[in-house]
C-alpha cells in the first residue's frame, strides 16, 4: 500500500494552519513547541508557547533560569516532569554541546526528556532528517490509512509503523511529510467523526474503504486509575498562610501546595490537622471542601480543611519547615492545578 502520488503536499499547502513553529527552523523553538504540544492542543498551547519563548528566548536563558520560574510558566499544563526535564536538557546542551542543539537523532535522544517522537520531530523540522515523527495523531492516521489492527503505541507496532512511514515519506521533504501527517490527524482524521471527504488520503485509505474508521486505531487496554484520598490544610491567620514545597519524587516535585497528609475514604468529619493548633476552641473552621482531581494514573479526592485563627495559636514545630506567605502571594508560587481549583473554589465562596 502506498500513498505516493496522492496530493499530500498540495493538501498541506492549502489547508495547514499557520503556526509559529512551522515558520522557523530553530531547533530550540521547535523543541519547546513539541514539548508543549505533547501536553495540550494547539489552541491551548499557543499562549504557553509565546510566554515560554518570550521569557526564555534561547537554550542559554533556559539553562540559567530557576526551577520556580520555569514551573511558573508551565503552570496549568500538567506533567511538570517535562518542564523539569527541559531545564536539565538546557543545561546539558550548554555544557556538552556548546549551547547548540545536537543535529543527529542519536545525540538528540541522549538529551533528558527527548525520546523517539521529540527527536524525530526536532530532527525532521529543524534539520530535515528523514525519519517519521510518530505521536498519537500520526498513529491514528497511519493505523487507519494502512488498516493496521495491532494495538497502537507498543514498541512493536511503533517500529512497524515507522518502517512503513519511512518508506512512504521518500518523495517528500521530511518536515513537510511529518507536519502534514500531524495536521491530518489534528484536523481531519479525528478520533470520532473523521472528515474523510476532506482528506487527501480518501481514495487510498484502508479504513475508509472498509468502513473501519470507528474501529481503528485499536487501543491498548489501560489500567484503571488508582484512587487516592488527600487532606490539605488551609489556614488563614489574619491574611497569612503556609505552603510546602513538594520534594519527594512525585509528579508535583518542585511545586508548592498547602500542607497535606494522606487521607482515607472514611474520614469526612474528623479534623486531621487538630494537632496543628494549641487551642482548638479559638479556631474557626469552615466547611471542608472536597475536590475530585484526575491525573493520568490517579483519581485524587482532595479535601481542603479551612481554618481561621490567630498566628499565635499555631504549633511552632508544625510550621518550622513550611513557607509562610500572605494569602495574596500564593499565586506567585508555581502551583499545580488542584491548588488552583482550591483557590478558585475557596476564595470565591
Ligand atoms: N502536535 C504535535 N506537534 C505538532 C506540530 N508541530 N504542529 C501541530 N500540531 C502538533
Amino acid at each position: 500500500m502506498t500513498i505516493m502520488g496522492c496530493k499530500l503536499a498540495e493538501w498541506y499547502h492549502t489547508n495547514a494552519r499557520n503556526l509559529p513553529w512551522r515558520v522557523t527552523s530553530d531547533p530550540y523553538m521547535i523543541w519547546v513547541s513539541e514539548v508543549i504540544l505533547q501536553q495540550t492542543r494547539v489552541t491551548q498551547g499557543l499562549p504557553f508557547y509565546y510566554n515560554f519563548i518570550t521569557k526564555f528566548p534561547s537554550v542559554k536563558t533556559l539553562a540559567e533560569a530557576s526551577q520556580d520560574e520555569i514551573l511558573k510558566i508551565w503552570q496549568g499544563l500538567g506533567y511538570y516532569g517535562r518542564a523539569r526535564n527541559m531545564m536539565k536538557a538546557a543545561k546539558v546542551i550548554m555544557e556538552q554541546h556548546g549551547g547548540i542543539f545536537p543535529d543527529t537523532i542519536e545525540k538528540l535522544k541522549k538529551i533528558p526528556g527527548i525520546g523517539n517522537y521529540t527527536a524525530a520531530a526536532v530532527g525532521s523540522f529543524a534539520y530535515n532528517i528523514r525519519i517519521p515523527a510518530i505521536d498519537g495523531n500520526v498513529r491514528r492516521v497511519a493505523s487507519r490509512l494502512y488498516g493496521l489492527q495491532e494495538p497502537i503505541g507498543t514498541p512493536k507496532s511503533d517500529k512497524k509503523m515507522e518502517s512503513i512511514l519511512l518508506n512512504e515519506m521518500q518523495p517528500y521533504p521530511p518536515s513537510l511529510f511529518n507536519q502534514a501527517m500531524m495536521e491530518i490527524g489534528a484536523t481531519v482524521c479525528k478520533p470520532i467523526n473523521p472528515e474523510c471527504m476532506q482528506c487527501p488520503f480518501e481514495d487510498v485509505c484502508e479504513a475508509r474503504s472498509k468502513n473501519l474508521q470507528h474501529v481503528l486505531p485499536v487501543k491498548t487496554i489501560k489500567e484503571p486509575p488508582r484512587v487516592v484520598y488527600m487532606n490539605y490544610l488551609f489556614i488563614n491567620a489574619d491574611g497569612v498562610t503556609w505552603l510546602q514545597k513538594r520534594l519527594a519524587d512525585s509528579i508535583w516535585k518542585g511545586l508548592y501546595e498547602f500542607p497535606s497528609t494522606l487521607g482515607t475514604l472514611e474520614n469526612k468529619t474528623t479534623n486531621p490537622f487538630h494537632d496543628w493548633f494549641i487551642n482548638t476552641d479559638e479556631l474557626v473552621m469552615d466547611k471542608p471542601l472536597t475536590i475530585k482531581h484526575h491525573l493520568t494514573h490517579q483519581t485524587i479526592f482532595a479535601t481542603l480543611w479551612q481554618f481561621s485563627c490567630k498566628e499565635a495559636n499555631i504549633v511552632g514545630e508544625k510550621v518550622q519547615d513550611k513557607i509562610r506567605t500572605q494569602l495574596t502571594e500564593i499565586e506567585s508560587f508555581p502551583i499545580h492545578r488542584l491548588m488552583l481549583k482550591f483557590l478558585e473554589k475557596s476564595f470565591n465562596n
